[in-house]
């Protein structure tokens, strides 16, 4: 199957002023990352708090622009793009994000919440509201609630809103930040099974983003592992969950709460050890190597290039280098 988004290299820095407004440093938020989305596929990218996934969904969509790198959707570099056509790319990468309730107009009705995007792009209004009906049908809503504001809503079916509005402009990807982050765990269970299913419906190729590491193995067919703006393992879900290689991935493994049938456990194994060095002046080398067990001299000097483990399979350390198999345990 083809890819239908290929980022190549992509980076983002913040500069961060001092009190006195002048430049005190800048904030590498994204550092050199690439991965491919597949058609009708669904990449999930995880990682703790602060490592780059939400700045990396914004440079997707050109909300911000890189420093460098290259975003391809069906083989067209959208950096090149003139305002018009990004227009339509935007179009076609629709965001659903943790907090619906900031992004929904409170004075709207819901079914006006998502007809608005398509009478935004010139539809009549009585087309659009006949489009929105259909699609908080295909989201699981009543036809009862198109009268109802946001706000007499559950935070469930909020998120549902959202993914409506999301999808009326029919985008081939739908790009899920922390989407399902605040809601319960019986709702968030919900909420991922109808993203299941609009992704067979709809055909969407699917880019899932969380901080929870079982909701991303539920949902995904792919795995990208981000830490401090890298990207330091990719690969097969199914692989990446059984046979982990980057020594931050098996910690961040070890250190989840794993899912049982209907009970959440704590591991045993250890937490990773040490604080998220800031990435406003991250470690030189590989970026993990200040918290790392196996780290080396080299990590200090050296950037790891990915190493091919596997079918799909991309580890970003030296251990991985040939001749150095042997020494992780695993
Ligand atoms: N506009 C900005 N100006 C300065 N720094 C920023 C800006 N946006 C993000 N950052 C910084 O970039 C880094 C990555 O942030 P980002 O929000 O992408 O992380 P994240 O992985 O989405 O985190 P979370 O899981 O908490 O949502 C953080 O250190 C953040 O403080
Ligand atoms: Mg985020």
């Amino acid at each position: 199957m083809d890819a239908i988004l290929e980022v190549s290299s992509i980076s983002k820095s913040f500069p961060v002023k001092s009190g006195w407004g002048k430049a005190k440093g800048a904030v590498s938020a994204v550092k050199e990352v690439s991965f491919a989305l597949q058609e009708q596929g669904t990449l999930g990218i995880v990682g703790e708090s602060g490592c780059g996934k939400s700045t990396l969904a914004r440079l997707l969509l050109r909300l911000i622009e890189p420093d460098a790198g290259e975003v391809r959707f069906r083989g067209n570099n959208i950096l090149e793009l003139k305002d018009s056509e990004l227009q339509q790319i935007r179009q076609s990468m629709q965001m659903v994000f943790q907090n619906p309730y900031s992004s929904l107009n409170p004075k709207m009705t819901i079914l006006d919440n998502v007809a608005f995007n398509l009478w935004v792009n010139g539809q009549s209004k009585q087309e659009a509201r006949k489009r929105a009906h259909y699609y908080l049908e295909a989201v699981g809503l009543p036809s009862s609630y198109a009268g109802r504001y946001p706000h007499s809503l559950s935070g469930g079916q909020r998120q549902r809103v959202a993914i409506a509005r999301a999808l009326i402009l029919e985008p081939p990807i739908l790009i899920a930040d922390e989407a399902v982050s605040a809601l319960d765990k019986s709702v968030q269970a919900q909420v991922l099974n109808l993203f299941q299913d609009l992704k067979k419906e709809f055909s969407l190729s699917l880019l899932f983003i969380s901080h929870d590491l079982n909701v991303v193995e539920y949902m995904s067919d792919e795995v990208m592992v981000m830490y401090l703006g890298t990207v330091v393992e990719k690969g097969p879900a199914d692989r990446l969950y059984s046979s982990p290689y980057h020594p931050y991935t098996q910690a961040l493994l070890n250190s989840a709460p794993s899912m049982e049938v209907g009970v959440t456990t704590l591991n045993k194994h250890t937490p990773i050890k040490g604080e998220l060095p800031s990435p406003l002046n991250p470690p030189s080398g590989c970026r993990f190597r200040t918290r790392c067990n196996f780290a080396e001299e080299r990590c200090a000097h050296q950037v790891p290039e990915p190493v091919k483990v596997g079918p799909g399979h991309e580890v970003a350390c030296f251990l991985y280098e040939t001749g150095h198999e042997a020494r992780v345990v695993s």
